[in-house]
């Protein structure tokens, strides 16, 4: 038996356990501070009533014999995929049943996409970065290489023609930075993933959060991008389905071979997402599932103001947070980000993500989340410029 040597590779540790770890240790010594976490980008408001509504009637048909169900479709049964497809159609993207594949999340299936491609392909990540895209490729030993993205170019990097990538990861709205590309921004990466015969990778998880018509909320929103992008979306921060699990993956037909791939590699290896939370899944779009989700939405980006606002009373630099759930700050009085995430953490027990932790051009800078109450974000906030100010 040989071990797959690549994950000696890897940091000991995923990033956020890392913080889970750094926090209990807290804990123990300190039991009576109250820590608040703006750390992981986890939901705390409960699902919506459209959504439970949905998954309580799908409970009940799981207990009658006519209306039972067993094995689901691997790719995601019909009712939640044509949801999908109109949700698309709203944003002028036509979409094919077969080019929609139901999972269980956008993480799992950005790791599981990587099946399909051989080891030798280059990849190309922005730096900061979501620590998936890089640990998966490490995990199989592919080549990455880095682009750079940072305050010179607002965390939107474009793409450099002197680097040849086969695979191409993009995250907009970004994580790490809160970062959204224009048309024009993603139009640049579409060519030069056409012209250089490489696949783009878009995670669109945070999409929900856009609220400015021109920004695009799709890959396929671009002229071209069918033919050389997959995109990978979820309900976890649209619909608060972190706890839950349920994400779409598109792989166009003009892919070629990709889309008839995913479907194989799906079959064999995943039996579909519950039955009941696809029900609660497809109950997102209906007319009362999205007034809900717009009402939770706007709870976490009025969060979010309240950070931005505090940033900007505490003369601290920070990028996102208008059409994100992430506010990417410059650590103060040029701490590292490990040193402000212990300051943070020691002086007002507010937990935050490390920017180094998402790659080197992180270093320097800070994460904060607008998922956390509101409560506790008033009282992180207040903690904070409380901190700064020195009082
Ligand atoms: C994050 O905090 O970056 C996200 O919650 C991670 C994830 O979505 O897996």
């Amino acid at each position: 038996m040989n071990l797959n040597k690549n994950y000696f590779e890897l940091k000991e540790s995923y990033l956020f356990s890392t913080i889970a770890k750094k926090v209990n240790e807290f804990t123990l010594k300190n039991p009576d501070k109250k820590i608040i976490r703006l750390g992981i980008g986890d939901v705390t408001l409960p699902l919506c009533k459209a959504v439970i509504d949905a998954m309580h009637k799908a409970v009940d048909e799981m207990s009658v014999q006519t209306t039972f169900r067993g094995y689901g479709p691997e790719q995601g049964y019909e009712f939640l995929k044509h949801a999908v497809k109109n949700y698309y159609a709203e944003k002028s993207v036509a979409l094919e049943d077969d080019e929609i594949f139901i999972s269980d999340g956008a993480k799992s299936d950005l790791g599981n996409i990587l099946d399909l491609f051989d080891k030798n392909n280059t990849v190309l990540v922005p730096d900061p970065v979501y620590p998936v895209y890089v640990d998966t490729n490490v995990m199989d030993g592919r080549k990455i290489v880095y682009i750079n993205a940072n305050e010179e170019n607002n965390f939107l990097p474009l793409p450099d023609n002197s680097i040849n990538a086969d695979i191409i990861y993009i995250c907009s709205p970004n994580n790490p930075t809160g970062a959204v590309y224009a048309k024009e921004g993603l139009k640049s990466w579409v060519d030069y993933a056409l012209r250089n015969n490489a696949i783009i990778l878009f995670d669109a998880a945070y999409e929900a959060f856009i609220t400015a018509e021109e920004l695009p909320r799709s890959i396929y929103q671009i002229d071209g991008a069918k033919n050389c992008a997959i995109e990978f979306c979820s309900f976890s921060k649209t619909a608060g389905f972190t706890g839950t699990r349920c994400g779409y993956t598109v792989v166009p037909k003009n892919l070629g071979k990709l889309n008839k791939m995913w479907l194989r590699r799906q079959t064999t290896k995943f039996n579909g997402v519950p039955y009941i939370v696809q029900r609660g899944a497809e109950a997102v779009f209906s007319k009362e599932g999205r007034k809900e989700i717009q009402e939770n939405l706007s709870y976490y980006r009025e969060n979010a103001k309240i950070i931005a606002s505090t940033l900007n009373e505490c003369g601290i630099k920070f990028f996102g947070g208008e059409f994100s759930p992430y506010i990417w700050l410059k650590c103060p009085n040029c701490m590292s980000s490990w040193e402000f995430f212990d300051y943070l953490l020691s002086n007002i027990q507010v937990v935050g993500t490390p920017g180094e932790g998402f790659g080197k051009n992180g270093e320097g800078f800070f994460r904060l989340t607008s998922f956390g109450s509101k409560e506790n974000t008033q009282e992180a906030m207040r903690r904070l410029k409380n901190l700064i100010s020195g009082s």
